[in-house]
Formats: structure tokens, sequence, C-alpha cells
């Protein structure tokens, strides 16, 4: 359902925007180019935000997602920085494991989504104060608890999720009212879009994330870019002062 209030989720989206750019520079976008992040991607852009936006390029994304970093180039004139993982690592698991072993298990999945995914995260937000991402709560089990701001304390750093209210509804009149490109596969069956072998088109009625990794249990499908030791760690709300 759409909400109620959109003009006031939106100005407060914008306003969470403008204060990371603020007051936790340098601050980086990770972007998977689905629609969430088309949404981030035209706020940040058409407020002229110092937020750089990266996505990380696992080698094995849609050639519709990949199709999007041109799209970004040619409706804003900006060049997402890709970041690619390590391709020995590559060779070594692949080698020895095969090209498509992430369906033999989830530690072969883990491990092959921490060399595409995970590790070259960890490049990417090296040296900055603050990273973003496109989560919103209504998306997974997983997610349920998520706040706008949180503390990654892996990456020594804040981590804001500023959809995080924002319904399915919200994303997509978002794009439609301001012409947002999007990725060609929403419109064939993808609301959740990761890599290629991983994910597929789910049936009316199903869960948004029904298709990503959909041999495995609701509960283990996230890929490690935002879990930390098994939980999400969040700020506590500052202490109120109190009167004397
Ligand atoms: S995830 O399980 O793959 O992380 P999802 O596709 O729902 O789930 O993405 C959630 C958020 O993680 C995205 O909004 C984005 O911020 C980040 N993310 C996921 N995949 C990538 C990627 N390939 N490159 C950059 N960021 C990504
Ligand atoms: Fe590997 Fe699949 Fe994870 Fe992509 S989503 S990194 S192909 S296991």
């Amino acid at each position: 359902m759409q909400t109620e209030d959109f003009t006031g989720l939106l100005a407060a989206t914008n306003a969470t925007l403008a204060r990371i750019a603020a007051e936790f520079s340098p601050a980086v976008f990770a972007s998977s180019l689905a629609a969430e992040d088309m949404v981030l991607t035209d706020m940040i852009l058409r407020a002229r935000l110092p937020i750089r936006i990266f996505t990380l390029e696992t080698g094995r994304l849609h050639a519709e997602t990949l199709g999007m970093l041109d799209r970004i180039k040619e409706t804003y004139g900006y060049d997402v920085q890709a970041y690619r993982p390590d391709t020995g690592a590559i060779d070594g698991f692949v080698q020895q494991n095969g090209l498509n072993a992430f369906y033999d298990s989830v530690d072969m999945r883990k491990e092959c989504c921490r060399i595409r995914k995970v590790e070259p995260l960890n490049r990417a937000l090296a040296g900055n104060k603050a990273w973003i991402t496109g989560q919103r709560r209504a998306q997974s089990t997983t997610r349920a608890g998520l706040d706008v701001q949180e503390n990654d304390e892996a990456h020594g750093m804040a981590k804001f999720n500023p959809l995080a209210d924002w319904s399915e509804e919200d994303v997509w009149h978002y794009i439609r009212t301001n012409n947002v490109p999007y990725n060609p596969l929403h419109d064939k069956g993808y609301p959740s879009i990761g890599c290629e072998p991983c994910t597929r088109a789910i049936q009316p009625g199903e869960d948004v994330r029904a298709g990503r990794w959909w041999w495995e249990n609701p509960e283990s499908k996230e890929c490690g870019l935002h879990v930390v030791d098994g939980k999400l760690i969040r700020i506590k709300p500052a202490a109120q002062p109190t009167s004397a």
C-alpha cells in the first residue's frame, strides 16, 4: 500500500540523505541497480549530494542489470563505480568447486557471495564514515527490524537505510512520477534482482524475495552484505536530557 503522507515520507528521506552528506562525509551508496536503488540514485544525483555511488559487479549479473550502468550515464551523466571480485579468488573457487557450486550447499553459496560481494564491498567501504543501502523493512522477514540508521560495527562506520519505511508502492510511485530509469527485468516478474543464476521470476502472490536463492530457507537468504555476526546492530537513541 502506498504511504498516506507520501510527501512527508519523501521530505524525511531527502533530509536523511542531506544529513548523511553533511555529517558523515565521506559517505558512499551501494547500488544493486534495482528499483529501490534507482530511487536513491535519483534523489542523490538530483540534489547533487557529495555521495559516491558504487556497484558490486559480481561477474554473474544479468545483461539487463549491467545495462543500467549505461542508462544512468545517459540520464544523469554519472559514472557508477564498479567493484569487481579478486580474479585469483574466483579462479581458485571455480577450479575447486565448479562454476555453479552455490546450488550445492548454503556454505558454498555463502563462500561465493563472500568472494564476489563481501570482499569487494570491504574495499568499496574502506576509508568512509557511512554507507547507504536501499533495503526496506517490508522486503523480508530478515529485514523486519530494520532502522533508518544503524551502527555497522564490522565495517566501523554508520549504515543508513533511507528507504526503511517505504512500501513497494512508494518505490514505484516515485519511479513513475519522476521518470526514473529502471531495470527492465522488473516488468518480467522480478521484484528483487541479484546475480543471474541465483535469481528467478516469481509467481503472482509470492513473496517479493521468493525468487532469490529460491532453493534455500527464508532465514538464510542474505548474502552477507547486511548481517553482522548473525544479527543487525542498532544505534541506541541518544539519552534525553533530564530537567533538574
Ligand atoms: S541482498 O541480499 O542481495 O543484499 P537486495 O538485492 O535486496 O539484497 O539488496 C539490498 C541492498 O544491498 C541494495 O539496496 C544495495 O544497497 C545493496 N546491494 C545488494 N547487491 C548489491 C550489489 N551488487 N552492488 C551494490 N550494492 C548491492
Ligand atoms: Fe555467487 Fe549467487 Fe552469491 Fe552471486 S548471489 S555471489 S552468483 S552465490
